[in-house]
């Protein structure tokens, strides 16, 4: 059983001894797990090279540690409740018996396939338990998987396909999104037009839609499945072992295969889950993120199971059938613990108390946020209206790169502050740098979050990549990993994120990089150029402004707003839609040739009084020509 800290000075006295005894601390933690030989070292690091590794020496299998060390005493414990999108449909609840059997035999289904240590394997599927089940039977025959969110384009799922050479691809027929229907497997077969490395197809019938399955090449689960033994003994991974990788976005480039191994990975994600959220036995814990995303990965699938915990999964979204139905499902399960995002609140509260009247949530213990600042409005109306005054809400701050959350309360532990993620968890030794990469001493300072120690959970490196693995995030600042987050840290020493600093953008939750969406939008056949930045947004947190040169005078615009948006939508996927378009003549540009893009942010977020210096830019009057153009922009612009 992982250690779960009891009280406020508990918490103290355990920072203290992580950051003056690091390898007691986490070596003390990783005893708690099933080893198949115990590791040489605990930590073996150098942030410049960059090398990090974690238990070095040790064997294990990260998904004995979820499901066969539960069956003596949770065989019959539920492990997944599954949650449909359709409120009507009969719920799933998944014992940790008949999980380890399904991920057994689908372990099997993979071998069968040839599927080997170390090959990647992508997973494109819905919310449902056999994404979690793809990926645990992956991780058990040491095959290293790449979740794709559901909701990428087929030309996205190709490119990561094709990053990371995965030879086979598991999917589904179709899936629903609230009232609308997507066929998975039709765009998988589009993206496969493009991936060559993909022999085999495995189909999980889900919805019974017609798809077209081409010979040799596409499977049906089921049919696999019945063709199988149902044991699998676990491959043994060394604790350095790559578990999977996720892509995410950065400034610049395409998407990042970020790759997490599988021994550190394992103690952060269940150390974290235990303790942020103060998990007991049997409560509900409900996170309503896609296992497309980290937090689908590290708190829907991995921290819980790691330790026996009942997890819910959500195939829906919140305001379907209504915008109370995030509230019933708590209602319905008894849910105890709830983390969701920032965005997802500020969406309901637009509906007022209406659809949270009646709701029995008096199963609650706990609240989460993750993905982006949540706002002091937010925060309370979740505080006092779901949480009934009497929750704690952890403001998780993390990210793809550090595998499990950093900074945030421990639920009924540290005092909070709303808006503020609080203080970093016990191994993590953030650090505000100035521009220069100085550190910034002392209370009541702003700057760059950097951390200076490594922790088990932290990224190995960028699949393929290790070059750029090194100059994103360790050559910034000597001997830090640079999270491209701004923060400050208030009097009582409690940190509070501000949000990027670099050209990343945070659209409900979700992480673009503006070069994406640029290359995207040029594209489009009239298109000479784009910059792309970020303006605030009610209820998604920040949205989408691109500003766009044209090769032609266009007299239509509204229509080819449209058409670059949903170009924009076929590339990358639905949720990096631009929300506002403005042709301009041309782009404040340096004499060097490089964007002002704080000049255009300034404009997209409506703030013209004092646009900073422009003499150094190479013609001023082009920024005179925007801002007339902008206040001429329709409210909808689509
Ligand atoms: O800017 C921070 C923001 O989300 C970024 C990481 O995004 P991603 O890798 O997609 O992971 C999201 C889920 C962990 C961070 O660099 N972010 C995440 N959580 C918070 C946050 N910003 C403020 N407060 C948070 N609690």
């Amino acid at each position: 059983m992982v250690p779960q800290i009891k009280t406020f000075e508990e918490y103290k006295e355990q920072y203290e001894l992580s950051v003056n005894d690091p390898e007691a601390f986490w070596g003390n933690i990783a005893e708690n797990f099933e080893w198949k030989k115990k590791w040489n070292s605990v930590l073996e690091w150098n942030f410049s090279a960059p090398d990090i590794k974690w238990f070095n020496g040790g064997k294990l299998n990260i998904t004995e540690n979820c499901l066969d060390r539960h069956q003596a005493a949770r065989k019959n414990q539920t492990a997944i409740i599954w949650e449909p999108n359709d409120a009507n449909d009969a719920a799933r609840h998944i014992t940790y018996g008949e999980l380890f059997l399904y991920v057994q035999q689908f372990a099997n289904v993979l071998l069968a396939q040839d599927v080997k240590k170390g090959d990647r394997v992508c997973i494109y599927l819905p919310m449902i338990p056999e994404a979690a089940v793809a990926m645990l039977a992956c991780a058990r025959i040491g095959a290293i998987h790449s979740v794709v969110f559901a909701g990428f384009s087929a030309q996205s799922l190709a490119d990561r396909i094709n990053d990371a050479s995965c030879k086979l691809l598991i999917t589904a027929d179709s899936m629903m999104r609230g009232e609308k229907k997507i066929d998975l497997k039709k765009i998988a077969d589009d993206a496969m037009l493009t991936t060559p490395g993909i022999n085999k197809c495995i189909v999980f019938n889900h919805k019974s839609s017609p798809v077209q399955m081409k010979p040799e090449r596409d499977l049906w689960l089921h049919e696999l499945l019945s063709k199988v033994n149902s044991t699998h003994t676990a491959e043994v991974m060394e604790s350095e072992d790559p578990l999977f990788i996720l892509y995410t976005s950065g400034s610049t480039g395409k998407p990042k295969g970020v790759l997490h191994t599988t021994a550190g990975y394992m103690v952060y994600s269940a150390y974290t889950f235990k303790n942020v959220f103060q998990y007991k036995d049997q409560d509900v814990f409900c996170c309503t993120a896609d296992v497309g995303w980290v937090t689908g990965h590290t708190y829907i699938v991995y921290g819980p199971l790691l330790n026996g915990a009942v997890t819910l999964m959500f195939e829906g979204i919140p305001t379907y059938p209504d915008p109370g139905r995030f509230w019933n499902i708590i209602e319905k399960h008894k849910v105890n613990i709830f983390y969701t995002a920032p965005t997802a609140i500020r969406s309901l509260q637009l509906y007022g108390l209406q659809p949270v009247k009646g709701k029995d949530l008096s199963s609650l213990k706990v609240l989460g946020s993750v993905g982006e600042p949540i706002n002091e409005e937010a925060w309370q109306w979740y505080h006092k209206n779901i949480g009934n005054g009497n929750c704690p809400i952890v403001d998780t701050w993390w990210q793809t790169e550090t595998g499990g959350i950093l900074i945030s309360p421990l639920a009924h532990i540290t005092p909070l502050k709303p808006a503020f993620a609080t203080l970093p968890l016990p191994g993590i030794q953030p650090v505000l740098v100035d521009q220069k990469g100085n550190e910034i001493t002392g209370n009541g300072v702003e700057g760059n979050l950097c951390i200076k120690f490594p922790w088990p959970g932290i990224a190995r490196s960028l699949y393929g990549n290790h070059e750029r693995f090194r100059t994103t995030y360790f050559s910034t600042y000597q001997n830090k990993y640079f999270t491209g987050d701004g923060c400050k840290r208030d009097e009582d020493g409690y940190y509070r994120i501000t949000g990027r600093v670099d050209d990343v953008i945070n659209v409900s939750g979700h992480r673009i990089g503006t070069g994406e969406v640029e290359d995207a939008i040029d594209e489009h056949n009239c298109v000479i150029e784009s910059a792309v930045v970020a303006y605030p947004h009610e209820v998604k947190g920040q949205a989408l402004y691109a500003f766009v040169i044209c090769d032609r005078d266009i007299h239509n615009k509204e229509a080819v707003y449209l058409q670059i948006k949903n170009h924009v939508a076929k590339v990358i996927g639905p949720f990096a839609r631009p929300d506002k378009i403005q042709i301009v003549k041309a782009l404040p540009k340096t004499r060097s040739g490089k964007i002002m893009r704080r000049i255009l942010r300034k404009i997209a977020e409506g703030d013209i009084t004092n646009l900073g210096d422009i003499s150094t830019l190479l013609d001023p009057a082009v920024v005179d020509a925007i801002v007339a153009g902008a206040a001429g922009l329709n409210e909808k612009n689509s």
